[in-house]
């Protein structure tokens, strides 16, 4: 059997890929990094240790797989650190590994504390930096395997340290999957449009502006993200409604750009 490590798996979208890629069904065209049936044993990464204990109680149960709790803040150097050994172990090689752990922050720029946005940049950008590398070295000398790092579609707009980060995420995954070409090891950026999840309301943001056609399922984006990763893509924007918009984003004066997407779903309640 072969093994996914997904962070920030108890919640949205990391929870879905962790569904996933236990229950199996991945897409063909994975075969160097598919586990028996499609089915993946799974490492589950998150600060909550009893949702941990929860979801790989299930996820065991329900699929028969091995599914390991790591307890990681990767906001912190001792969380980075315990991942990374923990994708750096040979006895215990890592095949897929799935970069989702992440937040929105409460507020615009100069309302959000200077050290919430550093702590941002910390688990969406140095902890995808440091865990990408541990994981792609180890599948660069087995000659195969696979890095999903989860973007947004916010990274193509100007919407504050969080676009800012997620731009990062798109730009180094592409450059490092063309830097490891040929190498066996594959690297995909995923950029979700809205997403049911957690996540707004974690950061206190009300999404009532937000079109109701403007959310995806997270299941149905997952499934989209493993076929697109299937296909060889480095980069995966699973839904055509969004692809559609990505495209006039190119077309849109950058003016009226940044006034539309610096207010939709940017509007923040009590928390
Ligand atoms: N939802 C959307 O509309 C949307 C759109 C585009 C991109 N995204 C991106 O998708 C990813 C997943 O978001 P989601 O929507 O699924 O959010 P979510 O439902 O709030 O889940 C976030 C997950 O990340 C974990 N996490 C947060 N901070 C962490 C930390 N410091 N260390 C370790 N784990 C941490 C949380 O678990 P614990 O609290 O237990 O640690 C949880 O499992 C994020 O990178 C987000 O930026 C989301």
């Amino acid at each position: 059997m072969t093994t996914a490590l997904i962070t920030g798996s108890t919640a949205g979208i990391g929870a879905a890929f962790a569904r996933r890629l236990a229950a199996g069904a991945a897409p063909g065209g994975l075969a160097e990094i598919e586990g028996h049936a499609g089915r993946h044993d799974v490492v589950l990464v998150a600060r909550d240790e009893k949702r941990l204990h929860e979801q790989a109680a299930e996820l065991h149960d329900r699929h028969r797989v091995e599914a390991e709790v790591l307890v990681a803040d990767l906001s912190t150097e001792e969380g980075i650190s315990a991942v990374e050994k923990r994708l750096s172990d040979p006895r215990r090689p890592v095949d897929l590994l799935v970069n989702n752990a992440g937040f929105g922050n409460k507020g615009r720029y100069l309302e959000v504390p200077l050290a919430d946005e550093l702590t941002m940049l910390k688990v969406h950008c140095e902890a995808v930096l440091r865990l990408t590398g541990a994981a792609a070295t180890a599948m660069r000398e087995r000659g195969r395997g696979a890095v999903v790092n989860v973007a947004s579609v916010a990274a193509f707009l100007p919407r504050g340290t969080y676009g800012a980060s997620k731009a990062w995420v798109v730009q180094f995954t592409q450059g490092a999957a063309r830097d490891l070409a040929g190498s066996g090891v594959r690297l995909m950026a995923l950029c979700p449009g809205f997403v049911r999840t957690e996540f707004h309301q974690r950061a206190g943001m009300d999404t009532g502006n937000v079109p109701g056609w403007m959310w995806l399922d997270a299941d149905k984006l997952v499934a989209t993200a493993l076929k697109d990763l299937a296909q060889g893509k480095s980069l995966s924007i699973p839904d055509p409604r969004y692809k559609v918009l990505m495209g006039l984003t190119k077309l849109a004066p950058r003016g009226a750009l940044s006034g539309l997407t610096s207010r939709t779903g940017r509007r923040y309640g009590p928390r």
